[in-house]
């Protein structure tokens, strides 16, 4: 099968070509340059030239607190760009597999999020990756829109490689331990659109629209820092792990606001087969990938 994958430089975009690299399908995948996905007339040329079996939106504005300040931007990309791509995609008859957010949630539940539950941003990046959603179910007949959280991996800029360098740095850090969520490894998420993938070649068909992919454990930002620091001092990344203190959402102001609970239910993918993210072992993957790398 093509598969047309736009955001290949991100976590998730190297994470995707990582796996399909060793599956029979074929892999168009472009960076920003490449394919400008606000650009409506170079994502119509692109995939009218690709003719993709389907299409794997990896592209987003991802950086939250930025997005406070660079609506224009973080619409043009998160809404504008996956509405382009669903015009295209449509004219060609395919779908498009796209990757949203928990924070399309306001985090006051007490039980895991369905892809039913109502949605409430509590700022522009989340709001801006709803309208995405939006639009793509307005204008695409066949998709999947997969919310993910937390995620992390051997690539790119995240919590993970953050906590091991602040580690490194610092000998105490405070970490927020009242938002609760579930850690994601992008390599799982990656395997998880490459089993939608081939279960679409051989069905032609899929449970189109919205399902949550994230990590099976949910924790605290606290406890994931823990886990990090724990776990990257026993991988020789971390000579000493620092005095981790507990702090509240309101003593790390943030321009953004987070929801305090964004966990997902999992329940419609492994209803497919498709199983969570194991992240406490994907965490000690990356980590050996990081100590390999750092050789
Ligand atoms: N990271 C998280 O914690 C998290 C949590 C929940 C959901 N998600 C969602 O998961 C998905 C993957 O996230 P990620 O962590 O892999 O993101 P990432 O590492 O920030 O990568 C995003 C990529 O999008 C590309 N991009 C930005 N603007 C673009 C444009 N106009 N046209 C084409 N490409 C563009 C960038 O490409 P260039 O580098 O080439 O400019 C970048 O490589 C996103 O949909 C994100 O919203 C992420």
């Amino acid at each position: 099968m093509r598969i047309l994958l736009t955001g290949k430089n991100g976590q998730l975009g190297r994470c995707f070509q990582d796996v399909v690299a060793v599956s029979a399908h074929e892999l168009f995948a472009c960076n920003s340059s490449e394919l400008d996905i606000t650009n409506a007339d170079q994502v119509a040329a692109m995939v009218a030239e690709v003719k993709p079996d389907v299409i794997v939106n990896a592209a987003a504005y991802t950086a939250v607190d930025n997005a406070e300040q660079d609506q224009a931007q973080a619409y043009a990309v998160n809404e504008q760009g996956v509405a382009n791509l669903a015009k295209a995609a449509e004219a060609l008859g395919v779908p498009v597999i796209h990757v949203s957010t928990d924070y399309v949630f306001d985090g006051q539940a007490v039980a895991p999020y369905k892809p039913s539950d109502e949605t409430a941003p509590q700022g522009v990046y989340g709001a801006s990756k709803l309208a995405g959603e939006q639009a793509l179910a307005a204008i695409c007949t066949r998709y999947i829109v997969l919310r993910t959280a937390w995620v992390f991996s051997e690539y790119g800029n995240n919590f993970v490689k953050t906590m091991l360098r602040l580690g490194n740095e610092r000998e105490a850090l405070n970490v927020v331990a009242d938002q609760y969520g579930c850690p994601t490894y992008a390599g799982d998420l990656a395997k998880a659109i490459l089993q939608l993938c081939d279960r679409y070649q051989a069905t032609q068909e899929l449970a189109w629209g919205i399902h949550h992919y994230c990590g099976d454990l949910p924790t605290s930002w606290h406890g994931f820092a823990r886990t990090i620091f724990f776990k990257g001092h026993q991988a020789g990344l971390l000579e000493n792990i620092p005095q981790l203190t507990a702090i509240s959402s309101e003593q790390y102001p943030t321009p953004a606001k987070r929801p305090e609970y964004s966990v997902l239910s999992t329940a419609t993918l492994e209803a497919l087969g498709v199983e969570p993210s194991g992240w406490l072992q994907a965490l000690d993957a990356v980590m050996s990938k990081l100590k390999a790398h750092a050789k």
